[in-house]
């Protein structure tokens, strides 16, 4: 069954068994004390502590010879990159997307949001990769201040899970991975600790009491 867990991954994701799901698509916090001019926050964006614990259970839920896609902060990618070796992960690939509109501007344009394709094992080639720098559409952010657009997301998905596997996002937000792997056919697991993100995702997916159940 898919659902959107309300609670800490660092609690919910070892109560998965081993190789529960076919592909992690996840957004976590970038670590930049990310602060919208309206005062809208990312709960852990501050520290670090969750980083290699939280990849090295998404590392153990996931099937052997899959591939985990993990957008992060370009500025931690030090810490990032710490964390996805610790786990067992290998860096396959790295995805630039690009925007029309920076995001800031200072010594840059900073015109690009960024993702590394991370597998377990070995997965099997796919017949036609996907470009590594794709499109951007901006989500608007209506409904969570880094909110994913869905159809940046899709393509990944119908690339790396097959028909009818779970895709998991323990970083759920306002649930971006898990609409665009209904979309696509796939079920999911989102987990999310911010009960308001919670339930915004929980309501955008028109899911079920069973389906939203706290952890
Ligand atoms: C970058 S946002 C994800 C936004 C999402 N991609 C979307 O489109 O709405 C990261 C999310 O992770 C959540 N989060 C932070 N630490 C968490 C944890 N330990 N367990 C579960 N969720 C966590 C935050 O509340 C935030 O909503």
């Amino acid at each position: 069954m898919s659902r959107i867990v309300l609670g800490d991954c660092l609690a919910v994701l070892p109560t998965l068994p081993d190789r529960a799901v076919d592909f992690v698509l996840t957004d976590p916090p970038y670590l930049v004390n990310y602060r919208e001019r309206n005062g809208r926050r990312i709960a852990n964006d501050t520290n670090d502590a969750w980083l290699t614990p939280a990849f090295e259970q998404m590392h153990r839920v996931l099937r052997d010879d899959a591939l985990c896609v993990s957008f992060y902060g370009w500025s931690r990618v030090d810490r990032f990159f710490s964390a996805w070796r610790a786990a067992g992960f290998r860096a396959v690939g790295h995805i630039v997307f690009a925007k029309r509109y920076p995001s800031t501007a200072r010594f840059l344009r900073y015109q690009h949001e960024q993702a590394y394709l991370l597998a377990k094992g070995q997965p099997a080639l796919p017949a036609e990769p996907l470009p590594d720098v794709l499109p951007w559409t901006y989500s608007g952010n209506r409904l969570h201040p880094t909110q994913k657009p869905v159809e940046c997301l899709v393509p990944l998905i119908e690339a790396f899970c097959p028909l009818g596997g779970i895709v998991l996002d323990p970083f759920a937000g306002s649930g971006s991975t898990c609409v665009a792997a209904r979309q696509t056919g796939r079920r999911f697991l989102g987990i999310e600790l911010d009960a308001n993100y919670h339930a915004v995702a929980a309501d955008r997916l028109n899911l079920m009491p069973t389906e939203r159940r706290a952890a």
